[in-house]
């Protein structure tokens, strides 16, 4: 028999290792036999688990090596509920006869979303002036933060022109942000808005924001580093959404100590959660969130969906609506 197939009788088997509503698991459970794991399972312990399961749900919170593909030998899909697959070994995935899936497209406003909050709070010191509410200084008529700064006019560079990029780039254009964008590409999906295409170097010259949202891979490790750091403006700002080894961290904190830039907004860092001693809790021109990106109940809820129709559709035989590794479905 090849990889994966059963007889008629048979029922693949799933194993779920993220928490999924049970309509969900209703939906898998009517085509599947299911295994529900927590993600917590050591390692050798789930991948002792995989020997005859079809198909696993999983987040990025479960890396996929080499050791759990050959672990998995019935794997036909790995469905992530997550648009980023950095965590899984594509190539080996594919070597190993296993599609990967995600989920693109159902959260792009709600990146888009927390990008756009990252820019106002530290462009209008929101944080800074929250507090300074909260801790009585506007009570005890104490001299307010510093003003903030318009966006409008300002020059917003958008690494990573796809779904993403493009939306944050649409909405900034609609708030009066010039805007300039690069990618490993330079002919834009012909969806995507007017904007003009700058190397990466002019790119972080000329921006008050550089906005990352490009996948994290070997060739995109550390993209922004000492030496990119020091091409932005003093005065500006990086935003990063995607993936926190986009940038070498040590080098943005010294960047931010030093005012080689002016700030940053981070949704994600190289380690997640950073450690206690981490200078990202004390610098005073950072603000941090905890990987909140796609965290809404809506979007959530259709990453989950999305990640199961995936998932049924690779074990029915049928083109899943996403995977990074299509080539293996035209084996
Ligand atoms: C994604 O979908 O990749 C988000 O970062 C959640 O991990």
């Amino acid at each position: 028999m090849m990889r994966g197939e059963r007889s008629l009788s048979e029922r693949p088997v799933v194993t779920v290792l993220v928490p999924l509503e049970d309509d969900l698991l209703d939906q898998i459970r009517v085509e599947c036999d299911v295994r529900q794991l927590d993600y917590t399972t050591p390692r050798d312990e789930l991948r002792a688990s995989l020997g005859d399961v079809d198909g696993v749900l999983v987040s990025p919170r479960i890396p996929a090596d080499k050791a759990f593909f050959d672990a998995a030998t019935s794997l036909r899909v790995l469905s992530s509920h997550s648009v980023g697959y950095d965590p899984f070994d594509i190539p080996e995935a594919t070597a190993h006869g296993v599609v990967v899936c995600n989920t693109p497209g159902v959260l792009t406003a709600a990146v888009a979303n927390v990008t756009m909050a990252l820019i106002f709070n530290l462009t209008l010191r929101l944080f800074d002036n929250e507090r300074f509410v909260r801790n009585g200084g506007w009570a005890r008529r104490e001299q307010a933060p510093p003003l903030g700064h318009d966006v409008q006019g300002k020059t917003l560079g958008v690494v990573g022109f796809g779904r993403i990029g493009q939306e944050v780039t649409r909405r900034m254009q609609a708030l009066g942000m010039k805007t300039l964008w690069y990618d490993v590409f330079d002919t834009p999906h012909p969806d995507a808005p007017e904007s003009s295409y700058c190397p990466l170097d002019d790119l972080l010259a000329e921006s008050d924001f550089v906005s990352l949202h490009t996948n994290l891979d070997a060739s995109s490790c550390h993209l922004i580093g000492e030496a990119e750091l020091a091409k932005m403006k003093p005065t500006a700002y990086l935003i990063n959404t995607a993936r926190g080894g986009l940038v070498d961290q040590k080098a943005l904190t010294f960047a931010l100590q030093n005012d080689v830039i002016a700030g940053a907004g981070l949704d994600v860092l190289e380690r997640e959660p950073p450690e206690e001693d981490d200078p990202v809790y004390t610098l005073q021109n950072v603000i941090c969130f905890p990987h909140i990106g796609t965290a809404t109940e809506e979007t959530r809820r259709m990453m989950r969906e999305l990640a199961v129709e995936n998932l049924l559709a690779v074990l029915r035989g049928d083109r899943p609506p996403a995977c990074v590794n299509p080539e293996v479905l035209d084996t």
